[in-house]
């Protein structure tokens, strides 16, 4: 049986569409059975959408406080029996209740630990580094302090700005991240310290 993924989103969903294009193929080990958001209208769930997936959006603004939303969606993912969770350009931080019941993934434009954060991009650019790249990551209480799964270099250019780099690492990064998810559903994953060893 394939692995079953929830994907959450915030925005165009590309890496999202990465893994529903991978998933295809039964050989790929996974399956895509629900995708989740924190923000109605996006592009991401309308590839959902598109896909014939079920989509559920649970937003901050609509719980008394960050604990409750934590809940709602924990609630939600819960209900598709997920064996692992994709976060996909999520732009949240998921609480206790949560990674207690789920292992989740994350992805992230940039190599870590360097520049953490929703503008790791930018915040790369500004830096004036030469070379950035992408992580996949186990996703851990912190903000992308988890233990690398994987990583992948990216040259910056002279003339890019934060929109041209972004593209590049994106492309870079939707590789990576269907390779990754891959191997962990269709061999498993330990993890020693902050060492992550795919396969048994
Ligand atoms: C990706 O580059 C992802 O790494 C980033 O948002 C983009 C989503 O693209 N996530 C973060 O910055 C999280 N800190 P997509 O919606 O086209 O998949």
């Amino acid at each position: 049986m394939p692995s079953r993924l929830v994907v959450l989103v915030s925005g165009t969903g590309t890496n999202l569409q990465a893994l529903l294009d991978a998933a295809t193929d039964p050989a790929y080990g996974a399956e895509v059975v629900a995708v989740g958001a924190d923000r109605d209208g996006i592009e991401g769930l309308a590839r959902a959408e598109r896909a014939g997936l079920p989509t559920f959006v649970v937003r901050v603004q609509d719980y008394d406080d960050r604990d409750d939303w934590d809940a709602a969606l924990t609630e939600n993912v819960g209900a598709y029996r997920p064996d692992l969770i994709v976060s996909a350009g999520f732009m949240k931080v998921v609480g206790k209740r949560f990674l207690e019941r789920f292992p989740m993934v994350n992805t992230h434009p940039a190599l870590l630990p360097s520049f953490p954060g929703a503008h790791a991009v930018r915040d790369a650019l500004d830096y004036g580094i030469a070379v950035t790249g992408c992580t996949v990551h186990l996703v851990d209480a912190g903000i992308d302090t988890g233990p690398i799964v994987a990583q992948r270099a990216v040259e910056v250019l002279d003339d890019d700005d934060e929109a041209s780099l972004h593209e590049r690492i994106k492309a870079v990064e939707r590789d990576l991240l269907v390779d990754v998810v891959g191997r962990m559903c269709r061999h498993g994953w330990s993890v020693n310290g902050r060492k992550v060893s795919l396969g048994e």
